[in-house]
């Protein structure tokens, strides 16, 4: 077959796939799309290379695939982000290398390939540090310096650019040489821009990284001449660069104070483990699993939070179970997801996804917070950041401004967690006090499953099957 056609058909099924990827439904299948295209991209390079090198090309499928599956099987889903970021960062070497490599091919450069290569070897190496600073600070391998937080970091990064826009000039003029050092102050440029940057603000920033990969992807396609990189790397890039534009609303950041503006007074016991005092709060209101069994019999309208303390606890089976048995007592029942729920964009969506919940009972926040006044009892499993009331009331919280679940405004609230811990932001949470918020104490796993039981101990369970 005709290699343009093979490259044709791949680039409608990659767009095919991505486009699938938006909606849950469809994402598995979209997976498989875009797996067939990047295939069929293979096929077609084969074929236009009369074959040649194809153990090369076989190995390193074996091998990439082969740790790609064991991933995919291994890796939990609470290091989601960290997979990502490490993922991004295998993307941005991939460019890296495919654009040095084709420097060694026999005959000269246009101008066009040699501004290629550069745009390759730039941002795919400060794409390959970036992603592992990210991944390092995620797995909380690295923590925030705080050498780092001065503005002379500043001046660092801006020699680093000037001397990395050096090397270019240089292998413009017919150097190639100046690759070398390009790509060793490129990796450092990419340590030096993610490494003042503070853990809540990393969803951000592997956005960005996403972005970059795709632009990195997209300049190596213009290097081997490849449509379908091109495409896949514009279509990566842009994505990339709408999913940063979301976090940091979500986050209530601007792109440029993520950048930088250093590590978040907020962030810097982000992901630390650290814990505000029990002490510090006034009245606090603890019910046992028990009396929120009854109130959730009595409810009419029954909202979940869910939060990354669920995903902590591998809980979203024994949500999906409570939430049918429910549904089996006549209950209305609707999962409230805040865009930077957890710890990576999507997480809560992905979780309650492999629990089989609805896809059409996940409400996203703005069209949840004017229903909470008519909710009868709001269930906030393991969350915490996304419910703080200081976000809307208090100027001086460093979450001010951030968009929040409104679960306040419910008739009642009870929140499930295994103490007062603070969540990523590391700050008190007002919602905890209000007369209407009860707190159930425990691991969201256990507290479920302890839940399920006492509703079927008040017939909740009967009732349904009888209904069925
Ligand atoms: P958090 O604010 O981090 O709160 C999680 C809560 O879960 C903690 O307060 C903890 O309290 C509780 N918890 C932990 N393990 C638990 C378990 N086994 N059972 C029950 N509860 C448990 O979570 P959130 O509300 O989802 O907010 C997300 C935060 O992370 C935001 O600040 C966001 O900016 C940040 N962030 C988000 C992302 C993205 S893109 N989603 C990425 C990085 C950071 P106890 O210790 O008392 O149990």
């Amino acid at each position: 077959m005709n290699q343009l056609l093979l490259d044709l058909s791949a680039v409608l099924l990659l767009a095919l796939g991505l486009r699938g990827l938006a909606k849950l439904r469809t994402a598995r299948m979209a997976n498989g799309l875009a797996a067939l295209a990047i295939g069929l991209a293979v096929v077609g390079l084969l074929v236009s290379q009369g074959l040649a090198g194809w153990p090369w090309m076989l190995g390193g499928l074996a091998v990439g695939g082969g740790i790609g599956v064991v991933l995919a099987l291994r890796v939990p889903m609470t290091a989601m982000p960290e997979t990502v970021a490490l993922f991004n960062g295998c993307g941005g070497m991939a460019s890296l290398l495919v654009a040095l490599g084709a420097v060694g091919l026999p005959g000269p450069m246009g101008l066009l390939a040699t501004v290629s290569v550069l745009a390759s070897v730039l941002v795919g190496s400060i794409t390959f540090s970036g992603s592992l600073v990210a991944m390092a600070k995620l797995q909380e391998w690295l923590d925030t310096p705080a050498w780092t937080q001065r503005q002379a970091r500043h001046a660092v990064n801006i020699t680093l650019a000037l001397a990395c826009l050096a090397c270019c000039v240089v292998v413009v003029q017919g150097q190639p040489w100046g690759l070398a050092p390009l790509t060793v102050l490129a990796l450092l440029l990419g340590i030096g821009l993610t490494l003042p940057i503070g853990g809540a603000d990393m969803p951000v920033v592997i956005s960005l990284l996403n972005s970059y990969s795709g632009v990195a992807a997209a300049a190596a396609g213009f290097v081997v001449g490849s449509a379908l990189l091109i495409v896949a790397g514009a279509m990566v890039g842009a994505a990339g660069l709408i999913l940063t534009q979301v976090m940091c609303t979500a986050m209530n950041r601007s792109l440029t104070s993520v950048l930088f503006g250093g590590a978040l007074g907020a962030s810097a016991g982000a992901g630390s483990g650290e814990k505000k005092e029990a002490e510090s709060y006034g009245r606090i209101t603890s019910c046992s699993a028990e009396e929120c069994a009854m109130a959730l019999e009595q409810a009419e309208r029954v909202v979940f939070v869910p939060g990354y303390g669920l995903a902590v606890a591998q809980a979203q089976h024994s949500l999906r179970e409570l939430a049918r048995l429910l549904e089996g007592h006549g209950v209305e029942v609707s999962y409230a997801i805040h865009p930077v729920a957890g710890r990576m964009p999507g997480h809560m969506n992905v979780l309650l996804a492999e629990a089989d919940v609805p896809y059409d009972q996940l409400v996203e926040m703005d069209v949840i917070n004017p229903e909470f006044p008519r909710t009868d009892v709001v269930i906030v499993l393991g969350a915490n950041d996304v419910v703080n009331p200081q976000a809307k009331n208090d100027p001086s919280s460093p979450l001010f401004g951030m968009p929040v679940l409104e679960v306040d405004q419910a008739r009642s609230v009870y929140v499930v967690k295994r103490g007062l811990g603070a969540g990523y932001a590391g700050i008190k949470n007002g919602l905890f006090e209000l007369p209407q918020t009860a707190m159930v104490f425990g691991d969201a796993k256990a507290v479920l499953n302890g839940l399920i039981t006492e509703l079927r101990g008040l017939g909740v369970g009967k009732k349904a099957l009888a209904a069925v």
